[in-house]
């Protein structure tokens, strides 16, 4: 209830910055941070990636030191994702189950590193591993093929839930495949590996630089349109979400984030299950394309965005800017 002026004055509380801080409805903190990484093979090797200026792929001894620095700053978990050589890349993704793969030597070096300080999560999803650059297996017809893939899918999380990862993140929007890979960690000893499944994820225009960054996008012919969803769809995206809480995810994600505001708050209403936003590469870029060219200011249109992610619902957010939001929570 508000009353009305002069009585209520609703610039009273937002005079001082001591009274703006004691009003501040919601909080961003290190803690809701999830910092996706590169991997590339080698050792000390570094690869910045053009079209995410201040992102790099790193190979597995300089994960293990962003695995430390993750620690240090108090992020708590890291993504990572492989830029598997072009040689290893094949019409099935078979590499995607090589438990001797780049994601499971950098899931292995992460975890004897820093043990427990630090949670690793891994996607599943065939891209990196595909010559085609497509999520899952492709028939004679182009069409990625649902069962087919959800069993290789399988596969893949209980390869890297064994090499040691602590959350399993399907980006695959394949039909089925969290109830499928719930019972194959469970059956397989990792009955307490959690699932945040991609519930939500849109073909979207937004994935550009990650294309460039697991060097998928050179590859993929055509587009994804055909099992990620249309933008223009929020009722489905309700239905995708209820159908992975009943199959066993225990938290969603909603991707990419800033267009889909709409829909991180309706989940939120809706079910009571912890949401995560990934502010994916071109909402990265676009912040680093309107610092560079003098449009606004990168820490303040970053915090901005971080803050709207929490205050729609979410309970994390995954980040490129995770390190830098950091050192900027932190002082
Ligand atoms: C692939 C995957 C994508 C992203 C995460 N996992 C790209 C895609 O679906 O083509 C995008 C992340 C980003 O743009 O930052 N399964």
């Amino acid at each position: 209830m508000t009353g009305s002026y002069p009585n209520t004055r609703l610039r009273r509380t937002r005079a001082h910055g001591w009274s703006r801080a004691l009003h501040r409805e919601t909080l961003v903190t290190p803690a809701d941070l999830i910092w996706p990484l590169f991997v590339t093979s080698g050792k000390g090797v570094e690869e910045p990636i053009a079209t995410l200026p201040g992102v790099s792929r790193w190979s597995v001894d300089g994960i293990v030191a962003r695995a430390k620095e993750a620690v240090s700053l108090g992020i708590p978990v890291v993504a990572l994702f492989p830029n598997t050589p072009r040689e290893l890349r094949s019409d099935d993704g078979a590499e995607a189950h090589n438990p001797d793969n780049l994601m499971c030597q950098a899931i292995r070096a992460i975890k004897d590193a820093v043990g427990n300080d630090l949670g690793v999560l891994t996607d599943v999803a065939l891209d990196p591993y595909t010559s085609h650059g497509q999520d899952g297996l492709v028939d004679d017809t182009g069409y990625v093929v649902n069962d087919a893939t959800v069993a290789v899918l399988v596969d893949q999380a209980v390869n890297q839930a064994n090499a040691g990862a602590d959350v399993i993140a399907p980006s695959d929007m394949m039909d089925g495949r969290i109830h499928a890979i719930r019972m194959a960690l469970e059956m397989n000893g990792h009955p307490n590996v959690q699932i945040m499944s991609y519930a939500a994820k849109y073909a979207s225009a937004f994935y550009g630089p990650f294309r460039d960054a697991v060097g998928s996008g050179g590859l993929l012919k055509g587009d994804k349109k055909g099992y990620q969803m249309d933008p223009a769809n929020a009722d489905e995206a309700m239905r995708e979400v209820a159908l992975d809480i009943a199959e066993g995810a225990d938290s969603v994600m909603v991707k990419p984030g800033l267009a889909y505001l709409d829909i991180i708050y309706r989940v939120k209403q809706r079910f009571d299950v912890p949401i995560f936003a990934y502010q994916v590469s071109g909402e990265y870029a676009m912040i680093e394309a309107a610092q560079a060219a003098g449009i606004g200011d990168r820490d303040a249109l970053l915090m901005e965005k971080l803050v709207a992610f929490k205050r729609a619902g979410c309970a994390g957010v995954l980040t490129y800017y995770a390190p830098h939001a950091a050192r900027l929570l932190n002082g």
